[in-house]
């Protein structure tokens, strides 16, 4: 089968990064992946080989070594773009141990960047997240909104990292970078067969419910019911995972076939939608039948009170929006979390 053409994936065995590469691979992309199995297992190769008859090229590599990424790039000659995934992301854990964020998220950056420039690759996606907003002057938010001080060293690297492929494009004609936004990604491939697998207790809401649900963990709690929205839990603006995969192809074909109005663009990925946490768990009971334990608990430091995108740029400019409903975000997170306990059994 002729593809259209190489992707480098860092962060391809990941959450996203799999989804994405799974995405890749169905639309007639050929998928390198660079991924040093921090946060991920090595059987999501297979999972991805199963939805899609395809088993990506993998490098476990630490790109905090600029060599890893100049030997796969000798390897691949013609890779045609670059999608940037890892990263670690735990916003509790980057305050205890904001050296390694720094280091881990700030370091393969520079060393991809470099890279591309040595070689003439033009493309690049970046994983960029609504945290570097902070709690928006006005809802919902658009790109051209103030960047905020960040809270969190992970925070900081998003926002140091848009900076370095600004200014890093700025310097270099015939790089381009886009750099996504993502609001709340939660939900799994549709197939149930790739999705997000924290190491240890989550810190996000919906492992949390779905390893409630299955009973790993005793009860949800809810962070806060006081704060000033209609039902007193924090709003996200929550977003299907296949819909975030489908934006990074999107993403990187306008940037192919020069469709950009600038070398450097950023675009909210999320679906516009303010979704509460009580809202989330009625949907999840909705969707898959399983009534949920859970109980009202303080506030979680940090947390900020209310979020969601304009998402009018990306739907108009990049051509790309969301369409796939809250059910199917919290239905599939229920179908995987149950296909990947099964499979722990049989395996
Ligand atoms: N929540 C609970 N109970 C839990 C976990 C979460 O009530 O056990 C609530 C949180 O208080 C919050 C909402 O669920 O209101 C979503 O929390 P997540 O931790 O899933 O997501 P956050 O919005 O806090 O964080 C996400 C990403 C970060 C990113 C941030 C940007 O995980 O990477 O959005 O705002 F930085």
């Amino acid at each position: 089968m002729s593809s259209k053409g190489k992707i480098l994936v860092t962060g391809g065995t990941g959450y996203i990064g799999s989804i994405t590469s799974a995405e890749l691979i169905e639309q007639g992309y050929e998928v390198v992946i660079i991924d040093n199995l921090s946060n991920s297992e090595k059987d999501t190769l297979d999972r991805i080989q199963d939805i899609t008859g395809i088993l990506p090229h993998f490098y476990e590599y630490d790109l905090q070594e600029q060599e890893s990424i100049e030997r796969v790039i000798t390897e691949h000659p013609d890779i045609l773009g670059i999608i940037h995934f890892a990263a670690a992301k735990a916003v509790g854990e980057s305050v205890e141990m904001p050296l390694h964020y720094y280091r881990n998220n700030i370091v393969p950056m520079i060393n991809i960047l470099e890279s591309m420039k040595i070689h003439n690759i033009s493309n690049f996606v970046f994983s960029s997240s609504c945290t570097v907003y902070g709690q928006p002057d006005e809802l919902p938010v658009t790109e051209l909104a103030p960047v905020k001080p960040a809270e969190s060293p992970y925070g900081y690297t998003k926002q140091v990292n848009e900076n370095l492929l600004k200014d890093t494009i700025q310097a270099n004609k015939g790089i381009k970078g886009i750099a996504l936004r993502y609001f709340n990604p939660i939900g799994a491939h549709l197939s149930g067969n790739l999705g997000e697998l924290p190491l240890g207790v989550p810190d996000n809401l919906m492992p949390y419910i779905t390893q409630t649900a299955i009973g790993i963990r005793e009860e949800l709690k809810v962070f806060g019911d006081d704060y000033n929205t209609p039902d007193g839990s924090c709003i996200r603006d929550y977003i299907h995972v296949v819909d975030l995969a489908r934006a990074h192809v999107v993403a990187l074909e306008r940037m192919m076939q020069n469709k950009g109005k600038a070398d450097y663009e950023v675009f909210n990925i999320g679906t516009g939608n303010g979704v509460s946490v009580l809202e989330i768990i009625d949907s999840f009971e909705k969707a898959t039948g399983v009534k949920l334990n859970y109980k009202i608990a303080d506030r979680r430091a940090g947390d900020i009170e209310q979020i969601w995108a304009n998402t009018d740029f990306a739907n108009n400019e990049l051509g790309w929006k969301a369409s796939l409903t809250l059910d199917q975000m919290t239905k599939s997170a229920w179908e995987w979390e149950k296909n990947y306990r099964e499979s722990l059994k049989t395996n």
